[in-house]
């Protein structure tokens, strides 16, 4: 693993000020030039079918066409909508290279160009570029480029075919080069991913001392052959995007520069394929922009005067939060001699979930906790309404950033918000330890997270947020830098503990904080909000625990005094990790939560109740949770095998 030495890219601003999110989609733009959402749609949908390259479906390139030869209206889409306007100039290259290309391509050399600067110079991150709904990836597919160097005539054999881009006999490693560009050729020809067959290339020892060099000695490293070692980290960012933020921005940043520095033909045309090894680097992800909550909701306090003119002018979401809020779906607690509003929440969708839903309600009705807002799809919020007393919420949108926004938009109303995962099991009342769990310390905390049992880390399936300026300030930066990060992988647990840091607040009667080490996220971080946050880790031994499923997690002690458990259901997993994840129970949800087994409602109960108890011997792993600095627990890479299967639509490696 390669360790980052420290650059100095912090930003420096004292607090987070953006009133809305960067419309990536160009959703809300009012252009004068191009119907935004329309052209997304009509691009979206042809990348969907695919029945043809995108460069050849006439209504995009007569847009595109309308726009080309103009340097000023091209500069004004590209600050209306910047994707968008990515996209129109890889129409207008493609269909050019495809009517021009082979013999004479300076007429779409301007173009090329055009394309380059907007994609690689500007203020565009190459995880937004390549996830974003806009199909620029599969606008990339121009492989008949390469095939331009066959003919021997014409102008792109010369250049395919220079030694110096080839790097053919050049040097003791040429061999080397010239196989990796083989393999290269293969893997995109029989339309494999080329991470798998360049595997033992990409591992071998000189490449990652090579990268070691690179990334310790910026400045002086100068790679031996160009555009093979820009090809070689694209690859590497490829396997790194699935596995470990931390390495894959470290290329990211490498390869910013790198990309900057190609001509168009190089980009688009050269041997080493690196229009195609870009669009590889991430297949499986696509971004959603969309949060159901407006930006302004979420990044700024509102201004209620009443709920009346909060309903005129809030999202519908927001309306009916606020609404919730007002009625059952908030409670007043007293803590330290303050009365304030608690809710707690969660979200949840998908037909494997659902089936739950009603129990996992009921479970926390039955302690007496009706202040349970539960956020979900239409799906969800069906099976919810159902449930007498239940707090339903319709948030359509799957967007994991939901993690974030929903206790942002209840702190922006005022309220303190306990969000938690699915796969838990209430055990108490939560709030009365929640109180008391606040009290304890001299400063009282803002913000409580659960934490894991067997390393120093935290585990954002429980969290506890106290709306104050400072922590809405933090979730506002965190909730934005995942918004312009998207980047898959449970980052959203990693980000959230590289900007919290390594010091949690001390307990007025206790030896020493629970120890916190912070995960790795990226080799610069933006700086945190100022004042930091007064944090606190909720108990990982037993009060706030989890089953034993992972090598680092588990419980000891006395079940009598487990408040909240955490069951890891592996599908949370999966669906955000691109590889299967050996999870050894699936039943986790039957176990705790099938009320209904076919036999008297006692009897069901009875085996329900044998059945935790059971599952909470086999998983606790002593009586007392030892200290631990070990760091974060994190998937090793060079091991897994990652041939994912892409998507329809995605990841189309040539025209059928
Ligand atoms: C892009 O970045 C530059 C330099 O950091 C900055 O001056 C400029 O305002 C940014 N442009 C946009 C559109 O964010
Ligand atoms: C609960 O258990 C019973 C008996 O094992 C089973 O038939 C039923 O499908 C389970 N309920 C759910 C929601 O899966
Ligand atoms: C705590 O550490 C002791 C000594 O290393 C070990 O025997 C015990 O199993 C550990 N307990 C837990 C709960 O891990």
């Amino acid at each position: 693993m390669i360790l980052w030495r420290h650059i100095g890219l912090f930003s420096s601003s004292l607090a987070f000020l953006k009133s809305d999110f960067t419309d990536w989609d160009c959703r809300r733009v009012d252009s004068k030039l191009v119907l935004w959402n329309t052209l997304r749609e009509v691009a979206v949908a042809e990348a969907d079918a695919a029945e043809s390259a995108l460069f050849t479906v006439p209504n995009l390139v007569s847009t595109a066409s309308d726009f080309e030869t103009s340097p000023e209206a091209i500069e004004t889409l590209f600050s209306e909508c910047p994707l968008g306007t990515i996209f129109l100039l890889e129409i207008a290259l493609g269909s050019c290279m495809l009517n021009r290309g082979q013999y004479s391509f300076e007429p779409c050399e301007a173009t090329g160009k055009r394309l380059m600067e907007f994609m690689f110079q500007r203020n565009v991150s190459i995880a937004v570029l390549l996830t974003t709904v806009w199909p620029i990836k599969q606008a990339f597919d121009m492989e008949f480029v390469y095939e331009f160097g066959t003919d021997t005539a014409s102008q792109w054999h010369t250049f395919q075919n220079d030694p110096f881009h080839k790097c053919a006999g050049m040097s003791a490693g040429s061999k080397e080069w010239e196989l990796l560009q083989d393999l290269i050729w293969t893997a995109v020809r029989s339309e494999h991913m080329v991470f798998a067959k360049v595997r033992d290339f990409i591992f071998h020892e000189d490449i990652q001392d090579l990268v070691t060099d690179q990334l310790e000695q910026p400045q002086s490293f100068v790679p031996e052959c160009f555009l093979g070692w820009v090809a070689t980290l694209l690859i590497k960012a490829s396997v790194t995007w699935h596995m470990e933020s931390f390495v894959y921005f470290s290329y990211e940043q490498v390869l910013k520069g790198y990309l900057a520095d190609l001509t168009f033909w190089e980009f688009f045309g050269s041997t080493w394929l690196l229009s195609v090894l870009l669009g590889q680097v991430c297949v499986m992800h696509r971004t959603i922009n969309e949060m159901d909550f407006w930006g302004s909701e979420l990044l700024k306090d509102p201004h209620i005067n009443s709920i009346g003119s909060l309903r005129l002018k809030a999202s519908p979401i927001f309306s009916a939060t606020a609404a919730a809020v007002l009625g059952e779906g908030a409670r007043a607690y007293r803590v330290n001699g303050e009365s304030r509003l608690l809710t707690y929440a969660v979200y949840v969708w998908g037909e494997a979930f659902l089936k739950w839903l009603p129990a996992y309600i009921k479970r926390f009705h039955s302690l007496a906790v009706y202040n349970l807002m539960v956020f979900g799809d239409t799906a969800t919020y069906q099976v919810c309404s159902a449930i007498q007393r239940a707090v339903c919420l319709q948030l359509d949108t799957k967007n994991s950033l939901h993690r974030y926004t929903i206790p942002l938009a209840l702190m922006n109303l005022g309220v303190d918000a306990f969000i938690l995962d699915f796969d838990i099991y209430p055990f108490q009342d939560p709030t009365p330890v929640l109180i008391s769990e606040l009290e304890s310390y001299s400063v009282m905390p803002e913000f409580l997270i659960s934490g894991s049992f067997g390393d120093a880390c935290i585990c954002n399936a429980l969290a506890f947020y106290r709306s104050t300026p400072s922590l809405r300030d933090f979730i506002r930066g965190l909730l934005d830098w995942l918004y312009e990060h998207p980047f898959p992988h449970a980052v959203s647990q990693r980000a959230l503990s590289a900007f919290l840091g390594e010091s949690p607040i001390k307990k007025r009667q206790s030896t020493g904080p629970f120890f916190v080490k912070a995960e790795r996220l990226a080799p610069w971080l933006p700086d945190r909000a100022r004042p930091g946050i007064a944090w606190a880790v909720l108990d990982p031994g037993v009060q706030f625990s989890s089953s034993a499923n992972l090598e680092t997690s588990g419980w000891a002690g006395d079940a009598e005094d487990i408040v909240i458990y955490h069951f890891f259901y592996g599908a949370w997993l999966d669906a955000e990790v691109a590889m299967a994840i050996d999870v050894k129970d699936r039943e986790m949800f039957d176990i705790f939560y099938n009320t209904s087994c076919g036999k008297e409602p006692q009897v069901c109960e009875d085996r329900r109740n044998q059945r935790i108890r059971k599952h909470l011997v086999a998983n606790r792993r002593g009586d007392v949770r030892n200290h631990t600095e070990r760091a974060c627990f994190s998937l090793p890479y060079s091991s897994v095998d990652l041939e994912p299967v892409p998507k329809t639509g995605l990841g189309k490696l040539s025209r059928a």
